[in-house]
């Protein structure tokens, strides 16, 4: 088994971009597999699958199950999920418990976190205790009600030299990775040059050391909100609903199904 691994990751740090990709079904992650060194299945599950409007309904029955879906379609990519809103911020000691539920009920290799300082002491303990963590700093959507609104953090000198102190205590307390979300340019290079551990974008500049995005967003299956960092390398929509359509004309027509489709009798049929 070569599957990547957190230390593989760190290895890349410097000499390769990470490339990652979000998935939250064993068919896309067997899609997006072969092609990345990541595969995040992360909340944001709530709003792309389940029509949620934030991330904050999502329960951590709802990651696992994903998270094992992804890990059994993968296997090749190092997979992470996210830990949901509610199952982590109360104590160490609560992060532990459904961290290492999301590990042995997966199979998945760590799991990712939100916040701040306020979450040093839940990384450490995590970590010391055999669970990688990736730390998602920056836009922070399960802070959502907090901030007002999805909105570019690290744009003044005072919060991009705040959330660089924040990433070098990361690193410190023993996070694998960071993932910084949302944050301007300046804000990514100064934090990837700070850290020895490796610094996953999605709408942070090309400074970081690997990029991520939600694939339902990069192949246009996903248009309830779409943020500036966001490319389409597709756009599959309009592909599913023409094909679609033409089910139901040929339904309607009585031109599908064809006897291709359609299972005959073993026996001659009796008379
Ligand atoms: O929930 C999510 O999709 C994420 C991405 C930034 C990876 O956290
Ligand atoms: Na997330």
């Amino acid at each position: 088994n070569d599957r990547v691994t957190p230390l593989v990751l760190q290895k890349m740090k410097g000499n390769t971009k990470i490339v990652s990709l979000t998935a939250y079904t064993s068919s896309m992650a067997s899609l997006v597999d072969p092609h990345v060194e990541l595969i995040i299945v992360g909340d944001s599950v709530g709003m792309v699958a389940y029509g949620q409007a934030s991330t904050l309904g999502v329960s951590l029955e709802t990651m696992i199950n994903h998270g094992a879906a992804v890990v059994r379609g993968a296997n090749r990519a190092c997979v992470i999920i996210d830990m949901p809103f509610g199952s982590y911020q109360e104590s160490p000691q609560q992060a532990f418990r459904n961290a290492s539920r999301v590990l042995s009920r997966t199979g998945a290799q760590g799991v990712k976190l939100e916040g701040g300082a306020e979450m040093l002491a839940t990384t450490q303990f995590l970590v010391e205790r055999g669970i990688p963590v990736m730390a998602h700093i920056g836009l922070t959507p399960q802070h959502v009600n907090r901030l007002g609104g999805f909105k570019a953090q690290a744009r003044t000198a005072e919060s991009t030299a705040q959330l660089r102190d924040v990433a070098v205590a990361f690193a410190q307390h023993g996070a694998f990775a960071l993932l910084v979300e949302a944050i301007s340019e300046p804000a990514a290079a100064r934090i990837t040059a700070a850290v020895n551990i490796p610094v996953i974008g999605i709408g942070a500049s090309p400074a970081c050391d690997g990029q991520v995005l939600v694939t339902e967003d990069i192949l246009g299956l996903f248009s309830d909100y779409s943020p500036r960092f966001v490319k389409r390398y597709a756009e599959l929509s309009p592909l599913i609903s023409t094909a679609c359509a033409q089910f139901a004309m040929e339904v309607r027509q009585g031109s599908f199904p064809t006897s291709a489709h359609c299972f005959t009798m073993l026996e001659q049929p009796m008379e």
